[in-house]
């Protein structure tokens, strides 16, 4: 199993180019069974759930072809197999966003139940009952989640929690179905209306993406097209903090601030200086002394992010002062904190908030991914620690960082990946 091996210290500088969004990639993916005309989709990230993606519509018959320029051109006018196994979904909770499309389209999905993960129980009782409310016939049996639908009808649909992959199952869905759905309390996360505007370019009608009542009039059929996928925020903002944590000057290209608002003016509290420059779609991120610990709580768009949540305490770790985390959307996503207390950090949980005393420094030590964020979490850490820090099961981090180690690389730290 590959491991990271961080020597930290060094800033960084340097330009790295920000990947497609994961969180976007995935459900567009799963958009493109709704048509049985080819779809293209640019800018798609090279990583391990976009190939498990790509190997479960495979599965279901989906005719792929990758070209060298992250562009994949998908053609479903031969589907044939309903079923979402076990082995992936496991692998990949957002396999669950195939439930929708291939019930909308064909009116029949088998979708293994995914069971809990690493951050949390994670149900997905929402995505079945708002397809429920849309006439679908649905039995769980054998871990399986059975859905059945003659055709999809609208329906006025509330959801609570707010739930960004169940917001873009039940967008997807309604696209096909008779009639007018209303998603209320929807999601209004970038990557949904990333979702809305390539389904809209399909021909689905779509208003109020993005803000928290969605409505879409279905209609009988979407069409191919072409979509680029939105740059990825999340590894934006990861990267972002490295710049902040190591006191280094960096430009990020392809992406922008337009989707961080709140994680911008935490880091600038913290110190980060910023120039965005939107027109060109770069961004450049520095600083210099001390960070200063900033309290955060996580909460859906526009709120704080929780994907970035793991990231943020290491630079309270390390920053001036006392500061707290609270995270509100998951109910185990501070497996990271026992791993960064391994390298010194000083922080103590009490119920869902992390209090955190900044040190003016963190060991390197050897420690264990649990889960996608936190892995980077781990490689910011060692990146900003004194020493050698060495994070095994890297491959949670494959699953949603493109090529890390080489950006990182890139921009001058000394991070090296070794297998075994
Ligand atoms: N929830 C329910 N019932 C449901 C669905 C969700 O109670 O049917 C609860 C969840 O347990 C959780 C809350 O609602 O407490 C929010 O979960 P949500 O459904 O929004 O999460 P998700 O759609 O499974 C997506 C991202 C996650 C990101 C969350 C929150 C994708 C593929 N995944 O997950 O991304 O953390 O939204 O923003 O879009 C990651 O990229 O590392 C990642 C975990």
């Amino acid at each position: 199993m590959d491991k990271i091996i961080v020597r930290g210290g060094t800033p960084l500088s340097g330009t790295i180019p920000i990947s497609g969004a994961k969180n976007a990639t995935l459900p567009a993916l799963a958009a493109t069974l709704l048509t049985d005309q080819s779809v293209h989709l640019s800018n798609i990230p090279h990583l391990l759930d976009v190939t498990t993606m790509l190997e479960l519509l495979g599965q279901h018959g989906s005719a792929i072809t990758v070209d060298e320029r992250l562009g994949v051109e998908i053609d479903n006018c031969q589907i044939n197999n309903f079923l979402a196994p076990y082995d992936l979904v496991s692998t990949m909770r957002a396999s669950i966003l195939v439930m929708g499309p291939l019930l909308a389209r064909y009116g029949h999905a088998d979708v293994s139940l995914p069971g809990g993960c690493a951050i949390g129980s994670r149900p997905v009782n929402l995505h079945i009952e708002g397809l429920r409310a849309m006439g679908a016939d649905i039995t769980l049996s054998g871990g399986f989640i059975h859905a059945r639908a003659k055709r999809l009808h609208g329906a006025r649909i509330h959801m609570d929690p707010v739930t960004v992959t169940g917001t873009e199952n039940l967008l997807m869905a309604a696209t096909l179905a008779k009639g007018r759905t209303f998603l209320e309390n929807a999601a209004k996360e970038p990557e949904v209306v990333d979702l809305a505007n390539f389904l809209t370019k399909m021909g689905a009608r779509i208003q109020g993406a993005g803000t928290s009542t969605i409505i879409i009039d279905g209609v009988d059929t979407l069409h191919g097209t072409r979509h680029r996928i939105m740059p990825d925020r999340i590894e934006t903002a990861t990267f972002m903090i490295a710049a902040a944590v190591t006191g280094g000057d960096v430009i990020l290209t392809g992406t922008s601030g337009e989707f961080l608002a709140l994680p911008i003016r935490k880091l600038q509290e913290a110190g980060l200086i910023l120039e965005d420059d939107p027109s060109r779609e770069s961004m450049r991120v520095r600083c210099s002394g001390r960070l200063q610990g900033v309290n955060l709580e996580t909460a859906p768009y526009p709120g704080f992010p929780t994907d970035v949540q793991a990231q943020m305490l290491v630079l309270n770790c390390i920053a001036e002062g006392a500061s707290s985390i609270t995270e509100n959307i998951f109910e185990n996503r501070f497996m990271h904190v026992s791993e960064l207390q391994r390298l010194g950090a000083d922080i103590q949980i009490l119920g869902n908030v992390a209090h955190v005393r900044g040190l003016s420094k963190l060991h390197g030590a050897p420690v264990m991914a649990t889960d996608l964020r936190a892995s980077a979490s781990l490689v910011l850490a060692g990146l900003a620690a004194e020493g050698e820090t060495v994070i095994s099961r890297i491959y949670h981090i494959d699953r949603g960082y493109e090529r890390i180690e080489e950006k990182l690389l890139a921009l001058g730290a000394n991070i090296q990946r070794v297998s075994g």
